[in-house]
């Protein structure tokens, strides 16, 4: 394949509706023209935690909007665009539904074909769009707010699952945390705001499965403490011992991260490594993980982060990747479906 193609992405698998336009010529890294994003985070904030109905009917109202606007920054007319993307799963399966039904329409309007993706394969084929993509073969640490996977990749669509987590995910320990610790949702960020002024060594809270001897990972644990260490406090808790619990929080998931990751580096041998997914936005993780990395020789990749939390981009990139390399069937029926739990290797 020589000719250039343009993909359009949509992305609406939780509480971010996403929109991008991708360009791939022959068999070059696709590049990324515009995407446009809006998140439903305040509207869901009320409440602690997503709202599934609330979510579909935010995207509904959001998906063509934000289709025009990447289209009216791209500068292109809808009559161009090549492949029309969309993410298949796993996800809200109301909320998939509004992106899938848009994008088949879409492309059925159009005379193009559709193409589902996988969630994850976009947050760890991401940063290909970086200024420094990565190449195959390498180990991608995918934690979000749903997974927390570490994956051998060999090239697209060559997921191998070397570990994953038993019960909560990461981004699942900082939210749950921070709503302990009083923050508002999504946790993480405010979370890892908040413990920059503690002492993580104040609690000593536990490493799950850290000597386990194996690629998997435990959080609930982890929360279980946070909520006795916090119930300890009293309801008069200071300032100061807040920050020192987050910053506890945050070590100790991030000690876990570390230490798996090593694990599966040595395990593979792989000398790159991909972290994709909201919490590789975290400062901490990044700072420890780069350090380990390079103390090893081991090149590490991150998305821009603007793209490390739910887009459009990873999806148009993921569709537009694996229909370079031959493994994505793009269909023109019209049919559709969407798999709200879908393992990435079956993908
Ligand atoms: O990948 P993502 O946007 O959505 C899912 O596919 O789940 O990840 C969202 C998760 C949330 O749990 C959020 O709290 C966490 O990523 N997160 C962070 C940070 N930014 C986002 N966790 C820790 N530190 C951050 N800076
Ligand atoms: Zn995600």
């Amino acid at each position: 394949m020589t000719r250039t193609m343009l993909v359009l992405g949509i992305e609406s698998s939780c509480d971010e509706t996403g929109v991008a336009l991708v360009r791939a010529e022959g068999q070059g890294v696709p590049r990324l023209l515009a995407h446009a994003l809006h998140s439903q985070a305040d509207m869901h904030e009320a409440y602690g935690g997503v709202v599934p109905e609330l979510a579909s009917r935010d995207h509904i109202r959001r998906v063509v909007p934000l289709t025009q606007q990447v289209l009216e920054a791209v500068g292109v007319d809808r009559s161009a665009i090549d492949v029309v993307a969309y993410t298949r799963g796993p996800g809200l399966a109301g909320a998939l539904l509004v992106g899938a039904g848009f994008a088949v329409a879409l492309a059925a309007a159009l005379g193009r074909p559709s193409l589902g993706v996988h969630h994850l394969e976009g947050h760890l084929l991401s940063p290909f769009l970086s200024a420094d993509p990565p190449a195959f073969p390498f180990l991608a640490l995918l934690v979000s707010g749903g997974h927390t996977q570490l994956m051998h990749v060999q090239g697209v669509g060559q997921y191998e699952l070397l570990g994953e987590t038993i019960d909560d995910a990461a981004g699942e320990a900082f939210d749950k945390s921070a709503k302990l610790l009083g923050l508002g949702y999504p946790g993480g960020p405010a979370l890892s705001r908040l413990a920059a002024f503690g002492d993580a060594t104040a609690f000593d809270l536990p490493r799950p499965l850290l000597h386990s001897g194996d690629l998997d990972f435990s959080f609930a644990g982890l929360k279980t403490a946070v909520l006795t260490a916090h119930r300890k406090l009293g309801p008069n808790v200071c300032e100061q011992s807040r920050a020192d619990l987050a910053a506890a929080t945050q070590a100790a998931i991030v000690d876990v991260l570390v230490a798996k990751s090593l694990k599966a580096l040595k395990q593979t041998g792989l000398q790159r490594m991909v972290v994709a997914g909201g919490v590789g936005a975290n400062a901490q993780l990044r700072e420890k993980l780069g350090a380990a990395c390079a103390r090893r020789g081991v090149r590490l990749h991150y998305p821009e982060l603007e793209l490390c939390t739910d887009n459009g981009a990873m999806v148009a990139l993921a569709a537009a990747m694996r229909l370079q390399a031959g493994r994505g069937q793009a269909s023109e029926d019209g049919a559709f479906d969407v798999r709200p739990r879908w393992p990435l290797a079956e993908a």
